[in-house]
Parts: C-alpha cells; sequence; structure tokens
C-alpha cells in the first residue's frame, strides 16, 4: 500500500487550523515516513493532491489504514466493560503533546524520545500529569508514546485527553466509537484492561453529521470508554448544542479546548469564554505560548525555521515592523523580572487569569520545567490589565478566517467553528 505525503499533509493539515498554512511537502513527507514506519507499511495507493476539499475523503484513507493496523503497534485486546465514568478533576495546567511524533508541523524525530520521556516523568513527579494528544498527532504516534511512558513509568496517577478527528467521511456516531477504541488501544500498550481515557474530545467541527459525533461521544461515556467527554474547536452556538445534547442523556459536557493566548484573544472578544463559563464548561487553553512567540526567544533577528517563519514574518513584517508585538513583549519582560521568571510563565498566568487551563507544548525537561513553574505564582490585577492593554494593540498572530474548521453545519445551520 503506498501512502503519498499530499494525502498525510491534508490529513494533518484538517487538525491545525490556521496553522496548517505553513505545512510543506517536505515536512509531510518526513511524517509519511514515520507514519509508514510506525504502522509498517510499503509504498501503495492513496494519491490525493493537495488543495481539494474532496481529498479529505481519501486522505482520510491513511488514518483508518492505521487504525487498521493497530495490533501491529499495541497488544491490548478492543476493550469492552471499563469501569465506570466518573467526574474529571483537572489540575491547572497540563502538557500538549501535538510535537510528540509530529514531523510536518513540529519537525519531531524519533531520536528525541528520550527526552519527550523526561518531559512525562517530570510532570508525573509534579503531580501534574495531565497530557492533551490526539488520534491525529503524528497520526497515532504521540497516543503510542504516551501509552509507552506510562506504562514504562508503571505510575497510575497520569490523565490523557485525546481527541477524535471529525473528517468528513466520517459520518457515524459508530465511527467516533470505534476511533475512541483505537485511541485506547495506542494508549495501553500493556495486557489486560484497558485504562480508560480520562477525557475523549471532539477535536474540530465537521460540516455535516455533528449531531451523529455528539451521539458517539455519549455512547463511548456510556460504555465506559472514557471517564469525560469535551469538544474542541467549538463555537458558541455549536458548544450551547452540544451541551444540551449531552445534558438530555445526563452526561456533563466537561471541556471546550480552544485557543487562547496573549496574541489570540478572540475567544475573549467574541464571548465564548464566558459562554464557557455560564455552562460551566472549563477551558483547555491550546498554543498559550503562541507557538514559542511569547517566550521571548524569537524577535526580528532570531527566527524560527519551518513553518513558524510565515508567522515570525506576519509578527515582524507587518505595517508597524513589529513595534506592537514589541511593546507587548516589553511589558512581559518588566513582570517577568519583577516575579523573578521566564516570559513564558507571564504568557501562560494571563491565560490562567482568564480561568483556563493552559496545555502549553513542551519538548525538553527545561521547557517543561520552566512552563509548570508557573503555578508557582499568580499575576496582579494590575499586571493582567497591563497585559491586556497591551496585547489589544497587537493584531491576532492567526486569523480565525483562514481556519480549514467548517464555520456552519450545512445541514442544521448551526455555526460551528466562529472565534
Ligand atoms: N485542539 C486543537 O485544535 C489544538 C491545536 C493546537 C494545539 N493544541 C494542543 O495544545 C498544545 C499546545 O499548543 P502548541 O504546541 O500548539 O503551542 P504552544 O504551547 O503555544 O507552544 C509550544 C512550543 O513552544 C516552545 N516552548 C514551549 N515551552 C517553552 C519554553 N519554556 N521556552 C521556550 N520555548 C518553549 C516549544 O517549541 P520550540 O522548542 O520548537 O520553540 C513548544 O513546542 C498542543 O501540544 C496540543 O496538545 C490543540
Amino acid at each position: 500500500m503506498n501512502i503519498k505525503s499530499s494525502a498525510i499533509t491534508v490529513l494533518i493539515a484538517s487538525s491545525f487550523g490556521s496553522s496548517a498554512a505553513f505545512v510543506s511537502n517536505g515536512a509531510a513527507r518526513m511524517q509519511t515516513k514515520l507514519f509508514v514506519e510506525d504502522f509498517n507499511l510499503d509504498e501503495g495507493n492513496i494519491e490525493p493532491a493537495l488543495g481539494d476539499r474532496r481529498n479529505l475523503f481519501k486522505a482520510a484513507g491513511a488514518l483508518a489504514t492505521a487504525n487498521a493496523l493497530l495490533p501491529n503497534i499495541a497488544s491490548a485486546e478492543t476493550p469492552t466493560a471499563l469501569q465506570t465514568a466518573s467526574s474529571l478533576k483537572l489540575p491547572k495546567m497540563g502538557l500538549g503533546a501535538w510535537a510528540w511524533g509530529d514531523s510536518i508541523f513540529w519537525g519531531y524525530n524519533p531520536k528525541n524520545d528520550n527526552d519527550l520521556k523526561e518531559v512525562f516523568n517530570y510532570a508525573v513527579s509534579k503531580n501534574l500529569a495531565f497530557f492533551d494528544t490526539a488520534e491525529l498527532y503524528g497520526i497515532g504516534r504521540s497516543e503510542s508514546l504516551l501509552g509507552k511512558f506510562r506504562n514504562e513509568s508503571k505510575v497510575k496517577d497520569v490523565q490523557i485527553a485525546t481527541k477524535f478527528a471529525a473528517l468528513p467521511f466520517r459520518t457515524k456516531s459508530t465511527d467516533v466509537v470505534k476511533a475512541c477504541k483505537d485511541s485506547l488501544k495506542r494508549l495501553n500498550p500493556q495486557t489486560g484492561e484497558p485504562i480508560p481515557i480520562d477525557l475523549y474530545q471532539i477535536h474540530f467541527p465537521n460540516a455535516w453529521n455533528n449531531e451523529d459525533y455528539w451521539d458517539g461521544l455519549a455512547q463511548c461515556y456510556e460504555e465506559g470508554l472514557v471517564k469525560a467527554v469535551g469538544v474542541s474547536n467549538y463555537g458558541i452556538d455549536a458548544m450551547r448544542a452540544v451541551h444540551k445534547k449531552l445534558a438530555a442523556r445526563g452526561i456533563p459536557l466537561a471541556t471546550n479546548q480552544i485557543q487562547l493566548s496573549l496574541l489570540y484573544r478572540y475567544p475573549i472578544e467574541n464571548g465564548l469564554l464566558k459562554a464557557c463559563e455560564d455552562l460551566d464548561v472549563k477551558v483547555l487553553s491550546y498554543s498559550p505560548l503562541a507557538l514559542g512567540f511569547l517566550t521571548g526567544k524569537y524577535n526580528s533577528d532570531v527566527r524560527p525555521s519551518g513553518p513558524r517563519l510565515s508567522i515570525a514574518k506576519k509578527l515582524f513584517d507587518g505595517p508597524d515592523n513589529g513595534e506592537a508585538f514589541n511593546g507587548l513583549i516589553s511589558v512581559m519582560k518588566e513582570i517577568a523580572s519583577k516575579h523573578g521568571v521566564p516570559l513564558s510563565q507571564v504568557a501562560l498566568n494571563w491565560t490562567r487569569s482568564k480561568n483556563t487551563i493552559p496545555i502549553p507544548g513542551a519538548r525538553s525537561l527545561k521547557q517543561a520545567t520552566q512552563n509548570l513553574g508557573a503555578l508557582d505564582w499568580d499575576l496582579t490585577e494590575d499586571e493582567v490589565m497591563a497585559l491586556d492593554a497591551a496585547s489589544a494593540k497587537v493584531p491576532a498572530y492567526i486569523s480565525p478566517d483562514k481556519s480549514p474548521f467548517p464555520k456552519e453545519d450545512i445541514n442544521t445551520k448551526l455555526k460551528m467553528f466562529d472565534s
């Protein structure tokens, strides 16, 4: 069987919002290589071209193939009866594992798996072991790594959130249940009864069949495959609708995972954050470091390589030559130096000041130590106000209009992604 890089590119791009625009074919080829190695495939027959939405259907075949070949990577049987669902208690911060296995955007290299394991063990040692992954991250590799690390650590107190990819070809509630069981297998390489998924989320809305997904999510919960359910990239109307549908079955919508950072404030501006609070839906803020741009390590002269270069151009080469962004960084530096902390902690504590749970990505022990260290202190009200004012002057680094997530369900006319 042949999995071409374009197929993987489209598949991955569908989950990364505007970042997708920065994915290159070279990176896609590397992910394909890892994918082929991971799932024991040979060259073959999926060959969609980029740029055509219909290709999502074909590309989705890659994920289907990966799942079909799961027994190659996991020995656990498909779980049937697992322990009863229980309520979710999340720490004040989690760790994002998108980069753990993803070579397309993050240039993942398996040689660095030990670094990732160190991050994992550090979070466990701090009692902050809450990891966010997805079946799409590295086409299953991120989940497999987390399953492996958890198994090797022998520690039970690890919470893992993963996500169902709402790809266009998936149209039935049973697609959600099947994907959930496949994720469970990757997360449970050990023999014996699999540990249920702590939080199972719909990664992003689809343009149709969203109600079927909610039904599938409810089934996963009722079967005890997962302990709690959530959504991601859901706008206000869509979140209210899924909340209502689940509530009718006595199931709480635990979370909405959305992008929020000092460089992406839409959920505050359009009322999404307030709507989550009103429904008692916890917000997991993703990309809280704006993909690393809020850590202070990049400036007009020092830019990241790879897909993030385009974002650097937008930030530093815009009409104001980066003046507003530099203004924000100056305010952040002032606060950081007052507290004697790295800049990343200021960025993370700003998202915490908005009553959200940030899930920053970390690829090294140093990054994880710095990021989790944000929990040792809080911003003052004046500092939050100063950051609000400085960040309001900076145009968002990514435009929601460029997001590939469907804005509307074409059948129900429900507004889906709207930030
Ligand atoms: N639901 C969704 O659609 C969605 C979308 C995106 C992300 N997410 C989730 O959110 C998580 C976090 O978001 P993200 O990974 O996109 O972006 P992020 O957390 O804003 O940035 C993470 C990156 O910043 C750099 N970094 C992290 N800590 C640092 C530190 N202390 N000092 C310097 N650099 C540091 C690292 O990259 P370098 O070392 O390369 O600079 C790291 O990979 C993801 O892993 C994923 O779980 C979800």
